[in-house]
């Protein structure tokens, strides 16, 4: 809304500038016949924030898994075209890593996850849901674990180192359970990335590496749409639904 009124703004004072009702005229009808002002007028992000709901809607019906190569390409696009309006929506908190939403819907959940040096996840599970992070800042490491009994993700026991990657700036990375369960960390003084869930996870497994023991967690945001949201679990109303 506010991209669009500068945008009638602009196209105004031009006309204004030229003293010419004829101007005026020719001016505000070439601006009728722009086929979408405001979506020319957004920002990158809400661009992207776009795009990935047209695809999770027409593309990616309720149900569809495994990775898709359409998503991983609408992330690593926007990630590498050096837009920097992901800072918006990047709060730090002191005390570890900080999920920061930036949009939800039935089908998908995008955060903006900043991670200090340090600020290091449990090891967790995706409930069944796919998972892509998109490194926009610094260097992630995620280290993936399975049960050694099974070397799966369902087991008993101890859990086992099964790899270490590096997630670099400008690169995106996948899992579900099917690949493995996964701790991720920051090898830089900053980090943010952004992660997007399709579905929405709002509970967890956390897992004992030594015992394989679970424990639920209930997932929150230090952020919801720029604002602060200490107490909440779930994402308030969807704004953009
Ligand atoms: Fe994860």
């Amino acid at each position: 809304m506010i991209s669009l009124e500068n945008s009638t703004r602009s196209i105004h004072s031009h006309s204004h500038s030229q003293h010419n009702q004829g101007v005026h005229a020719t001016v505000s009808k070439l601006a009728d016949q722009q086929p979408d002002q405001s979506e020319l007028c957004e920002k990158p992000f809400e661009q992207l924030v776009k795009q990935i709901r047209h695809e999770f809607t027409f593309s990616q019906p309720d149900g569809t898994f495994g990775n898709s190569q359409a998503i991983e390409d609408l992330l690593n696009r926007y990630i590498n075209e050096g837009h920097k309006d992901w800072n918006e929506y990047a709060f730090f908190c002191p005390y570890g890593y900080s999920r920061n939403l930036v949009a939800c819907g039935e089908q998908f959940e995008l955060m903006v996850i900043c991670w200090a040096k340090g600020q290091v996840s449990p090891i967790h599970n995706h409930e069944g849901q796919r998972c892509w992070m998109a490194c926009a800042k610094g260097q992630l490491q995620e280290t993936q674990f399975l049960f050694e009994n099974t070397m799966s993700t369902h087991g008993e026991g101890k859990l086992l180192e099964s790899q270490v990657t590096t997630i670099d700036e400008g690169s995106v990375g996948y899992i579900t359970d099917e690949i493995a369960l996964h701790v991720i960390q920051s090898l830089e003084p900053v980090s943010v990335s952004i992660h997007l869930y399709s579905k929405p996870i709002y509970e967890c497994n956390i897992y004992c590496p030594t015992t394989g023991k679970i424990t639920r967690k209930k997932l929150g945001y230090y952020t919801q749409y720029k604002e602060h949201s200490p107490n909440h679990n779930k994402p308030i109303l969807c704004q953009q639904e």
